[in-house]
């Protein structure tokens, strides 16, 4: 069984879209193909985890995807951090802005495969963290970051609707 994780382009919009169709989280956005194309164009860079069914012309599976930004810029400050030293860290930081693992493929150990992969890539640019927001009620997200020894970082209120807040996790790299 060969896995691959590769650099998404363009061309692999609609395979992102069927995956975060998949995933399980009711997401309130729509990730349409339309906006996996949008945020490449402002540098998001997606990678994607295959499973080569056949290593030779064969069929492949998407399993998952996560994407990550490194530009960052100053977020809101009315995040109510815990440490302010992190703030201060931003700026050697990546940010994971979408994880995502097809529901028939997980708790398999690829979601955790695609932030290792995260982890070696914000090596490679030097940097010191590894930080993502999540929903405060995606029990789910937030218990498998803290399994991979993500500290919750604080809060950001309101930061996907009302009442919906954010949870910033980061783990230094
Ligand atoms: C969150 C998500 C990416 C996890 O992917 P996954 O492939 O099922 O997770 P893995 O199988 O790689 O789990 C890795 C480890 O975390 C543990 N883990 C997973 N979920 C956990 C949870 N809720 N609580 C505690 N530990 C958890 C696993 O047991 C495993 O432990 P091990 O390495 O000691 O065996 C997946 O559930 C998903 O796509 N959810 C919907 C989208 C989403 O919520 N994305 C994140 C928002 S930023």
């Amino acid at each position: 069984m060969e896995m691959t994780v590769r650099a998404a382009t363009s061309d692999d919009v609609d395979l992102l879209a069927k995956v975060a169709a998949n995933d399980g989280y009711p997401w309130k956005r729509v990730l349409t193909p339309e906006y996996f194309l949008s945020r490449m164009s402002k540098r998001e860079r997606f990678f994607i985890l295959d499973w080569n069914l056949y290593t030779v012309g064969g069929r492949v599976n998407t399993i998952g995807y996560i994407s990550l930004t490194n530009v960052i810029t100053k977020e809101p400050s009315n995040i109510m951090f815990l440490d302010s030293e992190e703030v201060a860290n931003f700026p050697k930081a990546s940010k994971i802005h979408y994880l995502s693992v097809d529901e028939s493929y997980q708790e398999q150990g690829f979601g955790k495969q695609l932030v290792e992969h995260m982890l070696e890539q914000a090596r490679l640019k030097r940097k010191k963290y590894l930080y993502v927001f999540t929903p405060q009620k995606n029990r789910n997200a937030i218990g498998f970051y803290l399994h991979l020894d993500f500290l919750i970082q604080g809060t950001y209120p309101n930061k996907y609707g009302p009442q919906d807040h954010g949870i910033l996790l980061s783990k230094a790299i």
